[in-house]
């Protein structure tokens, strides 16, 4: 047990006459357990030491399964939005005898002086909480569209933005910020991945591309050549139909534009009832297998154990947000013809097995004037399984824009 988790033991008298634990004393133990949490941390007394006082104004709370008199309890704690004067804190509870998740919840909370206006949010509780890892050199925190998003920025000159795929998150694209010489690089972490904030709700495609947008508004970036592998695919095509004068070059890797296909969608569905209730890391168990190509899981096993654990770190959230986001993506195939005149590179690894190259054949065929580049040995992830190679055709590509 963490300093941020608390057992807490379910009595009779909090369940309704079937036996279940009613809503109204799960709203309470939930509110024990961040009051006990506070008593084993920073003191009750944080907020008021501080004359501030912790009000909810929203509240989110998803029940998974029945708890039933004498189940313990396990409540973990996070904090997955620190602001100014405002925090939210994630909430889970998962019965120890058997780990089964009970219940998620997520409360927003602002924090307010005696007079009821805003003040900022008691430092020793983030720090208690650890809200998220500091970020690495290099990498900063936006506060855009109301979340909190990391992005890593170098170089000077025309921009190019990567959106990485899913389940990872923006070190995918690390050998090309490091290294794609005489152009801003820009490498975000989209919500719900990464060091990103990661709420319980509200994500889809189109709030992918308007963070997106409000991100390049605060940088003051008004156009990027745009970069997606995979998702990032989905959500270029996204920010292309809401946002198409910001982009004066394309780049798609290893994605499809087409929609999930309706077994594909009921599979998005199991995954995310997976993700519910065994966390990221079933999700990784499935995934990273199928992600890299069969040589680079033979002689890279360091890099399998990077991707595996960039997506066992993808918090559950931004796993379940995303799949919904997929499986409920528009058909851009209506799109392709139109992107006429934007200069398009389409990239697909050789033994791509999740978006295999015939696919990207095809996807360069349907754009105008759109090039295809085939990288040699690499699965769906050739930027980090072949990045001097990618980082070199994506030079080219920038080079041939002028
Ligand atoms: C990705 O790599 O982003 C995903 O595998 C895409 C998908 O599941 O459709």
């Amino acid at each position: 047990m963490t300093s941020a988790e608390i057992d807490l033991t379910v009595y009779p008298d909090e369940c309704d006459a079937f036996g279940h634990l009613n809503q109204a004393s799960f709203l309470s133990l939930f509110e024990r357990a961040r009051w006990e949490m506070l008593a084993r941390g920073p003191g009750m007394d944080v907020f008021s030491r501080q004359d501030a006082w912790p009000a909810v104004r929203r509240t989110v709370i998803d029940y998974h399964a029945p708890a039933f008199p004498g189940d313990v309890l396990r409540f973990a704690q996070a904090l997955t939005h620190h602001g100014r004067t405002s925090f939210t804190m994630r909430q889970t509870a998962r019965r120890t005898s058997d780990d089964r998740l009970i219940a998620t919840a997520e409360f927003v909370f602002v924090c307010i002086d005696r007079n009821g206006r805003p003040t900022p949010v008691p430092k020793d509780l983030a720090e208690f909480l650890s809200a998220r890892p500091a970020e690495p050199p290099g990498v900063s925190r936006m506060t855009v569209n109301g979340v909190s998003l990391a992005v890593e920025r170098r170089g000077e000159g025309p921009a190019v933005l990567f959106v990485h795929g899913y389940p990872l998150d923006r070190t995918l694209w690390s050998h090309q910020v490091a290294h794609l010489e005489g152009c801003q690089r820009i490498a975000v972490d989209l919500r719900g991945f990464g060091l990103s904030d990661a709420p319980d709700l509200g994500y889809s495609l189109p709030t992918y591309a308007d963070d997106l947008a409000a991100l390049l508004d605060a940088l003051q970036v008004d156009d990027v050549v745009l970069c997606g592998l995979s998702m990032g695919g989905y959500v270029a095509f996204e920010f292309l139909r809401r946002y198409r004068e910001r982009v004066r070059g394309l780049v798609l890797m290893d994605t499809r534009a087409d929609a999930d296909a309706p077994e594909v969608r009921r599979a998005r569905d199991q995954q995310i009832a997976l993700a519910r209730d065994q966390g990221a890391a079933a999700i990784a168990e499935t995934m990273v297998t199928r992600l890299l190509a069969p040589d680079t899981l033979r002689h890279n096993p360091t890099l399998a154990e990077q991707v595996r654990a960039t997506m066992v770190a993808t918090p559950v959230p931004g796993i379940a947000g995303a799949l919904a986001a997929m499986r409920d993506r528009p058909d851009s195939t209506p799109l392709l013809a139109a992107l006429e005149g934007l200069p398009t590179l389409v990239v697909v690894g050789e033994h791509d097995e999740m978006t295999p190259p015939a696919g990207h054949e095809a996807l360069a065929a349907s754009i105008p004037g759109a090039r295809l580049a085939v990288i040699p040995g690499a699965g769906h992830l050739p930027p980090l399984e072949a990045p001097e190679t990618v980082t070199r055709v994506l030079a080219a590509f920038l080079s041939s824009l002028g």
